[in-house]
């Protein structure tokens, strides 16, 4: 008798914990489910990239070297669509590119991700 008694508290005890543990991964569930919204992989935003917004204040350190005396030209919209439009800026930007080490890797995503969208005078 003493020892059903023990085994009907000890089973008791069981289910307290098991109750317990599902109602702990409900509420863990609950929690995940509100972080629903997408974050911008590492932190960068890449989409709708604007060109006046975004586009034209980084463009603003490069204009020493990239002003209207041949070359790239990244001073107005028009030059950066055409250079755009060429591949010379995808190509000058990217990871591989030589003007890479003067932008954030962010930057660099974002002036990628803006020819990948149109090259829009947005
Ligand atoms: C210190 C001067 C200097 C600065 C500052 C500079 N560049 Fe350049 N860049 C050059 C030179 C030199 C070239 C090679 C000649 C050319 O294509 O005009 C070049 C080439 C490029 C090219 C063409 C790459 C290709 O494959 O044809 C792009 C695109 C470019 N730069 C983008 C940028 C961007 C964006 C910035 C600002 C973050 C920048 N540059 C800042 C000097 C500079």
């Amino acid at each position: 008798m003493k020892t059903i008694m023990k085994n009907k508290r000890y089973l008791s005890f069981l289910m307290v914990i098991v109750f317990a543990s599902i109602i702990s991964l409900l509420v863990s569930c609950e929690k995940d489910e509100t972080i629903t919204y997408p974050t911008p992989v590492g932190g960068c935003d890449t989409t709708n990239v604007s060109y006046a917004n975004t586009l034209q204040p980084i463009f603003a350190r490069c204009t020493s070297c990239h002003g209207s005396s041949g070359g790239v030209t990244l001073t107005d919209y028009n030059s950066v669509k055409s250079a755009a439009d060429n591949g010379k800026l995808a190509n000058g930007v990217s990871p591989t590119g030589t003007m890479y080490s003067l932008l954030s890797s962010c930057e660099s995503q974002q002036i990628l991700a803006w020819i990948n969208q149109g090259a829009k005078n947005n």
